[in-house]
């Protein structure tokens, strides 16, 4: 008897102690930033008023870590990214060609991701961020307090091997990254490179950035620039990589460098699953399985815009600000509706 009580009280403590707040979220859901309607795109699809999209290898990459994919818009509110962030694991902010300053866009969006997720790591959820090439770019930019840092540079079609740089091994990227994984980065030409701009160590010096963020490795562009390839935030769970990781998984277009070895993919799938692993570490989710249906990539269809030219194997093309929040709202005012004519009946 005695010790059946004792059993349960140990069950109970075991299940409701504090420590195991720790516990790891085994169902992790990432937003992914869309970004502009490329011209290509708006090219291709003419009949269709798209204005934004998100090329699919992104979501792809943390699908195949693990984690189930929600689209974040541009061009809304702070609230509206407010709102989603604190339902969210994490958030990727993806490669592509935009500019910093058109208003409402990509940019602007990112700042306001940037600003809550410290914020939200403040308040004591931990909430990564994941910026891959622009959004490597991007994520220097809103921390400089939207100031430009970039110099011009020519990397593109380029497939390198890291240069670590002192210490790199005690961050918390690659302090525990397996030897075959940094073996392959060291030695072999396998992160793809396609960028026009660079950060440069003396850049982030100039500009403070390197107080809060740390370099972990840097290359060297076709006209032997140094660059910097990879960063993290000294402060928050803030990760970013110059290169695209998920073109090695998931973009097979020809003539484009990109290696596809069975070393490329280890490497590559490394960056996933690390990412995907520290949205694990967050405890946000939607208030239920209604909201949470609605916001997940799901709801769309990729198109597959490789073999109408596109370097992208597949997109996602949104149109009026990808239609769902729309849907969500229209579901609201049915429910609202609903209980209104309930509540009046005579
Ligand atoms: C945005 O920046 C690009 C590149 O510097 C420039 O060509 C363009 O004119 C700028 N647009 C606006 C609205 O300032
Ligand atoms: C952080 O916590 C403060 C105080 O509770 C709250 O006002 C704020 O909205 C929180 N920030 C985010 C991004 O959730
Ligand atoms: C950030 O930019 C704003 C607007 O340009 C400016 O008013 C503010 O002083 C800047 N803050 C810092 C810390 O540079
Ligand atoms: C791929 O990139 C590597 C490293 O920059 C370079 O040596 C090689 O010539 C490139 N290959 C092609 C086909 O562009
Ligand atoms: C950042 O760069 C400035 C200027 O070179 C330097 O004084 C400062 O010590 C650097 N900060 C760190 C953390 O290295
Ligand atoms: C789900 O949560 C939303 C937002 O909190 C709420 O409006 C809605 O009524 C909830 N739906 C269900 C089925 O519980
Ligand atoms: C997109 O959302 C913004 C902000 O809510 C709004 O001003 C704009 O009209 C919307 N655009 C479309 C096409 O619905």
């Amino acid at each position: 008897m005695n010790s059946l009580v004792v059993f349960v009280i140990t069950l109970w403590l075991t299940i409701h102690m504090p420590g195991s707040e720790g516990a790891e979220n085994d169902r992790p859901i990432v937003g992914v930033l869309a970004q502009e309607i490329s011209s290509f795109l708006s090219r291709t699809f003419t009949d269709k008023d798209y204005d934004s999209y998100i090329a699919a290898s992104y979501i792809k990459f943390v699908e195949g870590a693990g984690a189930r994919a929600v689209p974040v818009f541009i061009n809304q509110p702070r609230s509206y990214y407010e709102n989603l962030l604190n339902s969210l694991d994490g958030v990727l902010l993806p490669g592509g060609a935009t500019f910093f300053n058109q208003s409402n866009g990509y940019a602007d969006a990112a700042a306001h991701i940037y600003q809550i997720a410290s914020e939200i790591n403040d308040n004591g959820t931990y909430f990564p961020l994941w910026g891959t090439c622009l959004g490597f770019e991007v994520l220097l930019y809103v921390s400089n307090n939207n100031s430009e840092y970039r110099v011009d540079c020519a990397s593109s079609s380029q497939s390198l091997p890291l240069e670590f740089t002192a210490g790199y091994e005690t961050s918390r990227l690659f302090k525990n990254a397996p030897a075959n994984v940094i073996n392959i980065l060291k030695n072999e030409d396998v992160t793809p490179n396609f960028h026009m701009y660079c950060a440069t160590v003396d850049g982030l010096a100039n500009s403070g950035l390197n107080n809060s963020w740390k370099v972990l490795s840097v290359n060297h562009d076709w006209n032997g620039l140094e660059f910097i390839s990879t960063i993290e935030h000294v402060k928050y769970p803030f990760y970013a990589v110059q290169f695209h990781p998920e073109k090695n998984l998931y973009e097979f277009v020809k003539k484009k460098n990109i290696s596809h070895s069975a070393d490329a993919v280890t490497y590559a799938q490394y960056f996933a699953d690390f990412f995907i692993s520290e949205a694990r570490k967050s405890t946000n989710n939607f208030p239920n399985d209604t909201v949470e249906n609605d916001m997940l990539i799901y709801n769309y269809a990729p198109e597959f815009t490789s073999k109408l030219g596109s370097s992208f194997e597949q997109c996602y093309l949104f149109a009026n600000n990808g239609s769902q929040i729309f849907t969500l709202s229209a579901k609201l005012t049915l429910l609202l509706t609903c209980i209104l004519v309930l509540f009046h009946r005579p």
